[in-house]
């Protein structure tokens, strides 16, 4: 009798944990900011790290639309690829538990949209398609800056 009851106690404390794991998680380590978007809290280093990327797709986003404009679609795809989820292997596990779930999403998606527009090029070479999936992809761009904003919470 006493041991199942140990037991149960173990699976309620697993539990519990399981469930703080699961809504960490999910909500991340989000606060309310003065310009009325969602401030997503990070070490200065991933702060760092994430606007580098960030950069990085702005840049891959230009030449890829440099790149379909003289219909060269080996770099579009190369490009792409390079912004696809591949790019994802090298992000540590604790920013995963800082993003929000939301946020995690509408990044995943971009990635994979990158990764269809490589696909696309090499596949249709067809310039207006690749470009209505560029701007799609962009759309990402525009919908998370408009919920979320990096703070650094130490200095
Ligand atoms: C999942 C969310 C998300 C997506 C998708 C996203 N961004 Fe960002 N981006 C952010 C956040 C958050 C910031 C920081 C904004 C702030 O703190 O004001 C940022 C900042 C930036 C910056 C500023 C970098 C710097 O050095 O300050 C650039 C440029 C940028 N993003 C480009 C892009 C482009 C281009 C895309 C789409 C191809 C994109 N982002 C998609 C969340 C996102």
């Amino acid at each position: 009798m006493k041991s199942c009851k140990l037991s149960w106690l173990l699976v309620a404390i697993l539990s519990i944990m399981v469930a703080a794991f699961s809504y960490k998680f999910t909500v991340g380590e989000v606060q309310p900011s003065d310009d009325g978007r969602l401030a997503v809290q990070l070490s200065n280093d991933e702060r760092n790290a994430l606007l580098l990327e960030m950069r990085t797709w702005l840049q891959n986003s230009q030449a890829m639309l440099a790149a379909v404009s003289s219909q060269d679609f080996a770099t579009v795809a190369t490009i792409a690829k390079s912004s696809g989820m591949a790019a994802e292997a090298g992000t540590p596990g604790s920013l995963f538990r800082k993003i929000p779930l939301e946020m995690k999403k509408i990044g995943f998606d971009t990635r994979q949209k990158f990764d269809e527009i490589a696909i696309d090029a090499e596949k249709l070479k067809n310039s207006q398609h690749t470009i209505k999936q560029i701007s799609t992809a962009m759309n990402n761009c525009v919908a998370c800056h408009a919920t979320y904003r990096f703070v650094a919470s130490d200095k």
